[in-house]
């Protein structure tokens, strides 16, 4: 398949190219000197931009189902088919804050799910339960506990299916986090209610941060830096973010992504309601009642719960608050993909790397391409 007259979102290469696909991948990409007349089988961009498909490492629901409510292959089916759909090629299913048995269930369905040739899922986040109780938000604080070595035995031997744990650092010990450091297991601060002063000298541990600002000690004074403080500081941590515009305030946001340039990604946290219409209005998470209300989920108290934005949606509403748009979308595919290790998604995509991409034009409306195929067009 070749895909002609895109465009690229890169300043340097200016002007149309043509993509070459196959077996799934890029094999060639090369500049045009004028606009071609598409052949048999040719995909014509019509000038518009191709990127890669989204890469979203947070999602706790898609499609109508939760992942939390039955972590089984069969709800990896139904959101990975809703993902697939809205243009995320790759995601992490999140099971938050769960008992043993849950956990061990949710890694061992995914392991299996993962088998699946051409597998959206990347790996499950385990978001949970070794988390502060000060800051565990919608979670069930009654599951929240320390690690133990027979859990980080069971996630060890199971590493390849474990693409992302958010934790707070009071609940496992160095060595723990060294071992799944060492494991590629992608550690995420989040959930955290500690100062400063415990968090900074722990952070080298951490590659990343769970929804920035959100669930994380904020900086409460001018001597006051806690979690968000020691991670704005920090010149080597990445961070995810809820652009959905209830989670973090437009100016929070811009000025995120100017203190950490190619390290701020956007994560959904999506429930059951996003990529299905907005459908139920009302449902469980987290053995709380959610609704939704103007756009953003909520228990009867008001605490915030995930969201119902899709990756596009995060990225029209980066655009829309003034992030550069080639910015913006290396914040939905290349940044989360360097996240948890998964290569072959630069925002400019390029031969050797994956055939997962978009067609996004100007009108907001995209075409989804993997295999070959087109796969979706809304
Ligand atoms: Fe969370």
């Amino acid at each position: 398949m070749k895909i002609i007259n895109a465009a690229l979102a890169s300043d340097e290469l200016s002007g149309l190219y043509t993509l070459t696909l196959e077996n799934g991948k890029i094999t060639g990409r090369e500049r045009q000197d004028f606009y071609r007349k598409a052949a048999d089988g040719d995909l014509n961009a019509g000038e518009c931009l191709i990127t890669h498909g989204f890469v979203d490492v947070q999602v706790n629901g898609f499609g109508g189902v939760t992942f939390n409510d039955d972590p089984s292959e069969r709800t990896l089916s139904v959101m990975e088919q809703a993902a697939l759909r809205n243009g995320t090629t790759k995601f992490c299913p999140t099971l938050v804050t769960s008992d043993e048995q849950k956990l061990r269930n949710a890694i061992a369905a995914t392991e299996r799910y993962m088998t699946r040739s051409d597998s959206a899922v990347a790996g499950i986040h385990l978001e949970g339960p070794f988390i502060s109780r000060g800051k565990c938000g919608i979670h069930n604080s009654d599951y929240i506990r320390p690690l133990t070595d027979d859990t980080l035995e069971f996630i060890l031997h199971h590493h390849s299916a474990v693409a992302m744990m958010t934790a707070s650092p009071e609940m496992m010990t160095d060595r723990q986090m060294a071992e799944l450091n060492r494991a590629g297991i992608t550690l995420s601060i989040g959930h955290s209610d500690l100062t400063y002063e415990q968090v900074a000298r722990k952070l080298d541990a951490f590659r990343t941060a769970t929804h920035l600002f959100n669930g994380m000690r904020g900086i409460e004074g001018a001597r006051s830096p806690g979690v968000v403080g020691a991670i704005l500081d920090d010149h080597a941590i990445m961070a995810g973010i809820i652009p959905d515009l209830h989670h973090v305030s437009p100016p929070l946001i811009r000025t995120a992504a100017r203190m950490m340039p190619g390290r701020l990604y956007a994560v959904t946290d999506a429930l059951c309601p996003a990529g299905n219409g907005g459908k139920p209005e009302r449902f469980m998470f987290c053995d709380k009642e959610l609704h939704i209300a103007d756009g953003f989920c909520a228990d009867d108290a008001g605490t915030l719960g995930g969201s119902v934005i899709t990756m596009k949606d995060a990225m029209q509403n980066l655009v829309k608050i003034g992030i550069r748009p080639s910015d913006a979308l290396k914040m939905t595919n290349e940044i989360p993909a360097r996240c948890i290790r998964l290569a072959g998604y630069s925002a400019v995509p390029k031969p050797g790397e994956s055939g997962d991409l978009l067609l996004l034009r100007r009108d907001g409306s995209m075409t989804v391409i993997r295999n070959e195929k087109i796969i979706a067009e809304n």
